[in-house]
């Protein structure tokens, strides 16, 4: 069995972020979104890994490499225009050659892993495994239609009357029999070849697509609301580790993480919240479900529920919640008068100020 990971997509919703890096790579408690798929893949025992890979190639590779820091063996797939999850399918044909495989959409986020879906898959005969989850919002999900036995009858991508409330979740189990139905299909409206019709076209030609309902969490994190979710949700049951230096001015409560070479002076951490390598944090305050990551220097600052990338500095401002910081980032006061917020700001970036008025 292998896996294909799908780490292309322009992640136009988590903009500013995206224009300069990939959406898979946004840390989750100081790690990668990707990385806790990769690990899910690994723990069900799949090593030999494709992953799909498109505008950000470089970015991704340098962060996963040759997989061996995982446990796993990578192949890059590079596909040039984002063209639907089944043209990565296409595409990677030669990798997968006539094994079974597991899909697994880069950006989705499952909290307990797939091993016992795929050894449920092993060990059946159906051509085919799809995960569903009840949600709010279905017409953004391809969506499943299930017939009175339980089977699936109908797969549709992003309805605007959507016949049920179950979304696909971006974890596909295949059979090589996917191969003819990529090749079978035409492109969707929006130009895609989408693996929702690869599947109804397995449906149409009599194949046993089983459904496996999700009760557990599960995130498609493609917004802002929802990184700041999965972070919450992971950082709830990080367990307490301090391997950086932590002054007697100082004080952590609760579930908090001080990574290597990081520096907390004369300040509070009331977690769950994660300090990541080699920050420094100095006359602060960190509040609940913040993950700062490595590099960081937080000075004379509060944050809360947020998630701060590398190398950012943030000094000298009020309160600060909510929020996704990127990498390299400078928040500081405005030293000159008049008194005046000075942004430099990329482009789709969003900017809340705490009003000063009345
Ligand atoms: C894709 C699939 C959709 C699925 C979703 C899950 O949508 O096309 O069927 O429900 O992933 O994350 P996308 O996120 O590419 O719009």
């Amino acid at each position: 069995m292998k896996a294909l990971v799908l780490s292309g997509g322009a992640g136009t919703r988590l903009r500013p972020i995206t224009h300069t890096s990939a959406k898979q790579l946004v840390p989750v408690a100081n790690k990668p979104v990707l990385f806790y798929g990769l690990e899910a893949i690994r723990d069900a025992g799949v090593t030999d890994v494709g992953i799909i890979v498109g505008d950000t190639a470089a970015e991704i590779e340098a962060a996963v490499g040759d997989g061996s820091g995982l446990g796993i063996s990578v192949t890059y797939i590079k596909q040039d225009a984002p063209l639907g999850l089944a043209h990565c399918v296409l595409i990677a044909q030669d990798f997968l050659g006539d094994d079974d495989f597991v899909m697994y959409l880069g950006d989705n986020f499952i909290i307990g892993g797939i091993t016992e879906l795929v050894q449920e898959f092993r060990d059946g005969t159906y051509d085919a495994q799809i995960l569903l989850t009840k949600v709010e919002n279905p017409s953004q999900f391809g969506v499943a239609e299930l017939g009175p036995n339980g089977g699936v009858t109908t797969l549709v991508e992003k309805p605007k009357e959507p016949k049920s409330d179950l979304a696909l979740v971006g974890v596909y189990m295949f059979r090589p029999v996917i191969h003819d139905a990529v090749r079978a299909i035409k492109p969707s409206g929006r130009g895609e070849l989408e693996i929702t019709d690869a599947l109804q076209w397995l449906i149409d030609e009599g194949r046993d697509v089983r459904p496996h309902l999700v009760t557990g969490y599960w995130k498609d994190t493609g917004r802002l609301e929802d990184m700041l979710e999965c972070n919450r949700k992971v950082l709830e049951s990080v367990e307490p580790l301090v391997l950086g230096s932590v002054d007697a001015d100082s004080q952590l409560i609760g579930r908090v993480v001080v990574e290597e070479g990081a520096v907390i002076e004369r300040s509070t951490v009331r977690g769950p919240a994660i300090i990541g390598r080699d920050s420094v944090v100095r006359d602060t305050y960190v509040g609940p479900f913040t993950s700062i990551y490595f590099g960081c220097t937080l000075e004379d600052t509060e944050i809360e529920h947020s998630i701060v990338l590398e190398e950012s500095t943030i000094r000298g401002v009020g309160r600060i919640e909510d929020s996704l910081i990127g990498k390299q980032v400078e928040v500081s006061p405005s030293s000159a008068l008049p008194r005046a917020h000075r942004l430099m700001l990329g482009d789709h970036s969003r900017v809340s100020i705490a009003s000063t008025r009345g």
